[in-house]
């Protein structure tokens, strides 16, 4: 969940971009930040804790020079976060960065200190740069002291190191956690992520399990597990480096809500053609002989596969299992090696999911993938990908990733029921229409937010607050208090609306919020009489409704908005967008830091 970057250059100093790389970079991580570089052979460095910002002012009033350097932006695992424990870590030899988590540190520690290395942090990281030191003094060269200490390693890693005396040589490697290299003119890079090295480059190799790699400024040499040479392929990444701006919008997640009925547009135009007909990527098996589908995720993701289920089943007749990625191998999942899994993630590079995908794969069942990012190591290890292609989401709270993943997995759904002779062309032409009005209907609630802005201030003086929906509104519930609590910071819990009165109930207060999602359609009736249950004792209800349901939810309820009337199957893609602005105006309001919000990131690599 960290990020990391290296540049090696035949003529410039490297410090600043190595500053703008970890710029991209920082929603992997944000508690603290460094670049160490090779001063005339000698290693410098400077770190600062806190975000990008003070490392940015520190190089400012004390810059380094030098042509190969490393740097870092931290999501702390192991020591918090404090200008020690922030990397670049090193030895008198090497300096290096890492994202992941090294298990057997304690054990690599004892044995190096006993040997004389002396520590200056509480991470499993420094223990590399020790490792990696006791090789060279023992007479190795960068390269066989990084292929001896990398067996040596338990967990996962994704590193760069610099060696002193070593002005033309980065070393990288790969377990676990991504990495890429990036080929310039006279230069050459390594990254996270493509987005870290696209304002350098868009020509991308990404480092598959196990490889390390040598990269001068001319050339780069990868090794496989093995210690082979191995030939990777260069991709084109078609990123550039404005494509990450925030325009003119405050905050990266307020523009990428606003971005989503044109990337859901551009979605629909993608996978539907005629009246009805999806056009989804190949796939390696026939939905008609499938028994059963798993769909695993984490997070939002996860929150978008438990929508799909609804829609698996009800749509295609399928049955459908959903398991949050970080339980799905610890339950002993009994996996059939004739039924599909579907992995649901924006990054593709969530450890947990990852886990989940290969565990399932070791078991012969066949994957599909929906994730945004194209390269990404799930991408990589399914067996077929259908893309949600929302662009890049650079905000930590997921906002456009949950709404695309939606019309994927809607899309797929519609396919598995037509062609398992489940779904009627009416029906289907039905969804299809309706989803094509979606961007429209979506861009009128979007325009007319005042009404959340103001509701907002008073979200943002409570302590606790309830999401309630059924059927297809209960998933999007939980995604609700999801995003309120990841930003806001104020406890919000999901409930299905029929589970409150099974213990819940005995919070709601007359100071307690309780937003319920009740759209006019085939649950309202017991949704609204849940309402009233509320209601009754003092609950304050927040709806979110249609026109035809706020005409028949009763009394008492303290505030609503209406948004247009949708077909039921496709109305939680609509409803996510003013739960997503609630969210922001809430966290706004509260004055937190919304595009980072304190001890997450982005991207979890790590278990
Ligand atoms: O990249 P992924 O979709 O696999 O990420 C999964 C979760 O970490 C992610 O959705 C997380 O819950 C978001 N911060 C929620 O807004």
């Amino acid at each position: 969940m960290c990020g990391i970057v290296g540049i090696v250059s035949e003529k410039r100093d490297v410090a600043e971009s190595l500053l703008e790389g970890l710029k991209r970079l920082e929603y992997r991580g944000y508690d603290s930040a460094g670049i160490a570089t090779l001063i005339d052979g000698k290693l410098a460095m400077r770190r600062a804790t806190g975000k990008l910002k003070a490392l940015s002012d520190k190089l400012e009033s004390d810059p380094l020079r030098g042509h190969v350097g490393i740097g870092h932006t931290r999501w702390a695992t192991h020591g918090r976060p404090s200008e020690d424990n922030a990397h670049p870590h090193s030895s008198e030899k090497v300096a290096l960065v890492h994202n992941g988590i090294i298990e057997n540190y304690r054990d690599l520690r004892h044995a190096l200190e006993a040997k004389g290395h002396v520590f200056r942090s509480e991470t499993d990281t420094e223990s590399i740069a020790h490792l990696i030191t006791d090789f060279l003094n023992m007479g190795m060269t960068p390269q066989e002291a990084t292929a001896a200490a990398l067996p040596c390693l338990d967990g996962a890693f994704a590193l760069a190191v610099l060696f002193q005396d070593h002005n033309n040589l980065l070393i990288g490697a790969r377990r676990g956690s991504p990495l890429a290299i990036g080929y310039g003119e006279g230069e050459m890079y390594l990254g996270s992520d493509a987005l870290a090295l696209a304002p350098m480059t868009n020509r991308i190799t990404y480092l598959e399990e196990g490889d390390w790699v040598e990269i001068t400024a001319e050339s780069a040499i990868i090794h496989d597990k093995h210690g082979d040479i191995a030939i990777r392929a260069i991709h084109e990444t078609g990123l550039s480096a404005l494509e990450i701006g925030k325009g003119t919008y405050r905050h990266y997640m307020l523009k990428e809500i606003f971005e989503q009925p044109v990337v859901i547009g551009d979605a629909l135009e993608t996978m539907t053609f005629g009246d009805y007909q999806i056009a989804l990527p190949d796939l390696p098996f026939d939905w008609k002989n499938i028994r059963r589908l798993s769909i695993v995720a984490c997070g939002t993701a996860y929150y978008a596969g438990m929508t799909a289920r609804y829609w698996f089943e009800q749509l295609a007749g399928l049955p459908t299992d959903f398991d949050v990625a970080s339980e799905y191998r610890y339950r002993g999942a009994l996996v059939d090696p004739s039924d599909v899994m579907i992995v649901i993630s924006q990054s593709g590079e969530t450890a947990d999911s990852l886990a989940a995908l290969r565990y399932a794969k070791e078991r012969g069942q066949k994957i599909v993938s929906v994730v945004n990012v194209q390269h990404s190591t799930i991408a990589r290890e399914s067996d077929a990908i259908v893309p949600s292609l929302c662009g890049p989401e650079i905000s930590v709270a997921s906002t456009k990733a949950f709404t695309s993943q939606l019309i994927v997995l809607l899309c797929m759904a519609l396919q598995a029921g037509e062609k398992r002779g489940f779904l009627s062309t009416d029906k289907a032409t039905e969804i299809v229409d309706a989803l094509r009005g979606l961007p429209s209907k979506m861009n009128d609630v979007l325009r007319d937010d005042n009404r959340l802005q103001e509701v907002a201030q008073n979200i943002a003086t409570t302590k606790a607050i309830f999401y309630l929906g059924r059927g297809l509104m209960y998933p999007l519930a939980l995604e609700g208090a999801l995003k309120l609590k990841e930003i806001s910071y104020i406890h919000a819990e999901g409930y299905p609306a029929g589970e409150l009165k099974h213990g819940p109930l005995a919070l709601v207060d007359e100071h307690m919020p309780v937003v319920v999602l009740a759209p006019y359609d085939s649950l309202f009736e017991k949704t609204s009489s849940n309402v009233q249950e509320i209601v009754a004792r003092g609950g304050r209800i927040h709806l979110f409704t249609d026109k035809v349901g706020h005409a028949n939810i009763g009394a008492g309820i303290t505030w609503s908005l209406v948004l247009p009337a949708i077909h039921e199957a496709i109305a939680p893609i609509l409803y996510a967008a003013p739960l997503q602005l609630l969210a922001y105006y809430t966290a706004l309001a509260k004055g937190t830091d919304v595009d980072h919000p304190r001890n997450l990131a982005k991207s979890v690599t790590v278990e």
